[in-house]
């Protein structure tokens, strides 16, 4: 019985059972976790409730417990009461109980099982741009640094003060090129990992971006208290974080607020890896939303919807998280943008 358990609690797959009037009688915890609620919350409501926009399937329910027949859907569209809607793969199958009939069902997100593929080729495509940028990054500098070096000869033989602006032109833009490539290349430091809060990490950020903005921007936290600590590169975290919260800020232009949130998911699959509990930190603002033609490519290198953007706040991100074999997403429309940071707190057990 205890192994059944476990193997209960640690599906992905949602498994609910319900009485003979559609209440709900039992539930794993990815059910908790689809429906936002724990289980002492849960049990006991009606599923006319849970899912008050779904008639069409508790149609279905009702007439499987009539019947006695089992069923299966696939890509059923479902809309939760928060007006989120999820797609799942569903499974009823009525079992007699006690001179009655209840209704065991297993419901798989199928929009997870898409996220995970879509991940793995963002992945591969960021490990060839990397290499790319790598590559590139060292042709640039090896001539640059040639290029400099003769400005600066030349401007010493220089027979008129007044050419010197030219060499000193050179060796400016060659500057300036250089920091360029080396923030593509992103930060080489290998990652300093220790026991870490990410509250400490918003509250750092959060005071960097409000000595920084104008008074109309607030930053509200909406932090999960019981969130245990980590391991991870703070000094990293912030830079990441801070160029998140820093594009929200300039987004928002002076007018709006932006949301530190964190909480915590249970049995998430990042990649290829699942694990048993994860992170979840968004950043969200209220401003106008990422530039439609840019949406989908805001996370590489040199993508930039401002005039004086270098487009390299979201790759820095992404690599640090990344390197923390998390993972980054970003939801936008005009007044709800939300990044996405999933990090695993350890006990990776892919
Ligand atoms: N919260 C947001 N709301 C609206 N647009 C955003 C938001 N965050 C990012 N963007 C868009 O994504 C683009 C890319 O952001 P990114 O941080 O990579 O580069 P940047 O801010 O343009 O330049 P850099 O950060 O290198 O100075 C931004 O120019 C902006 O157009
Ligand atoms: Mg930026």
């Amino acid at each position: 019985m205890n192994d059944c358990r476990h193997i209960l609690e640690n599906l992905t797959a949602t498994v609910v059972v319900l009485d003979s009037s559609l209440r709900i009688r039992a539930i794993n915890p990815a059910g908790e976790m689809l429906f936002h609620l724990s289980a002492r919350q849960i049990l006991g409501i009606g599923l006319r409730e849970l899912l008050p926009h779904n008639a069409a399937l508790i149609g279905q329910l009702e007439d499987s417990l009539e019947s006695g027949h089992p069923f299966t859907d696939h890509g059923l569209r479902v809309t939760l009461a928060d007006g989120r809607d999820i797609t799942v793969d569903c499974a009823v199958t009525p079992l007699p109980v006690d001179g009655t009939t209840e209704l065991l069902i297993e419901l798989t997100p199928v929009d997870r099982l898409l996220r995970i593929a879509r991940e793995e080729r963002m992945l591969d495509q960021r490990a060839t741009s990397r290499a790319l940028i790598r590559g590139l990054a060292h042709e640039i500098k090896n001539p640059l640094g040639g290029l400099r070096g003769a400005a600066q000869l030349l401007e010493r033989r220089l027979p008129d003060d007044e050419l010197a602006e030219y060499t000193r032109i050179i060796i400016r833009e060659a500057d300036r090129l250089r920091s360029l490539v080396d923030r593509m290349v992103g930060p080489n430091t290998p990652l300093n990992k220790r026991s870490t809060n990410i509250h400490q990490v918003f509250e750092h950020v959060r005071s960097l971006v409000l000595a920084e903005t104008p008074d109309g921007i607030s930053v509200r936290r909406d932090y999960d208290p019981s969130l245990p600590d980590f391991p991870a590169d703070p000094d990293q975290l912030i830079q990441a974080i801070l160029n998140i919260v820093r594009n929200a800020s300039q987004a928002l232009a002076g007018k709006g607020t932006i949301w530190l949130r964190s909480r915590i998911e249970r049995q998430f699959t990042i990649g290829q890896l699942r694990h048993r509990l994860v992170l979840r930190a968004e950043i969200e603002d209220n401003g106008p939303g990422v530039p439609d033609e840019i949406r989908e490519h805001i996370f590489y290198p040199m993508i930039t919807g401002r005039a004086d953007g270098t487009g390299l706040g979201l790759f820095i991100a992404q690599d640090i998280i990344h390197r923390h074999d998390g993972m980054i997403e970003c939801i936008s429309r005009p007044l709800q943008t939300v990044f996405r940071i999933y990090l695993p707190m350890g006990d990776g057990n892919g």
